[in-house]
């Protein structure tokens, strides 16, 4: 039997994308039945320990996941032993955790919308400058993203 996945979402302050991702993830997985581990995390040491931003409090919320207790934090080396997966939201955070990749990292790593047929190597946009809209719009990107991921875990447990 495959080991349970654990899968890290990981953009640049843990904020705004990567919760919204993990909170996707976890909707997703749940409404398939899938058990699943899921974390998020940012390259950026920023908002360490902070909630995540209010807009994406709202959202998430709109869509029935409370992340309210989730607190930020930055990617650390046990990350990349610890998780099956590790998901960048966009290409240069994608680099950043490549680049501080120990030399025993398993997890797979690669960008987030890979995982969405017809949307190879684009980036989930940072919202972080923009307004509720922009919130809507991540929204979209990391909830197709987490569909496709589930449906893939399910299906071949890659
Ligand atoms: P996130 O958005 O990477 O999606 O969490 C950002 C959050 C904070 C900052 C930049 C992006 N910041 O510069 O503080």
């Amino acid at each position: 039997m495959k080991a349970t996945p654990s899968v890290l979402f990981v953009c640049l302050g843990n904020i705004c994308r990567s919760p919204l991702a993990e909170a996707a993830f976890r909707k997703a997985a749940a409404e398939a039945g899938l058990e699943a581990i899921a974390d998020s995390a940012g390259t950026a040491d920023y908002h360490v320990g902070s909630p995540p931003d209010p807009r994406s409090i709202v959202i998430a919320a709109r869509y029935g996941v409370d992340i309210l207790e989730y607190q930020g934090r930055q990617i650390a080396a046990a990350d990349y032993t610890l998780f099956t997966h590790i998901f960048a939201l966009d290409s240069a955070n994608l680099a950043d955790i490549r680049r501080h990749a120990p030399g025993d990292t398993t997890a797979e790593i690669a960008l987030l919308l890979d995982v969405v047929d017809g949307r190879e190597g684009q980036p989930v946009l940072d919202p972080y400058y923009g307004d509720q809209e922009d919130f809507e719009a991540t929204w979209a990107d990391v909830s197709a993203a987490a569909e496709a991921l589930v449906a893939r875990l399910l299906s071949d447990g890659t």
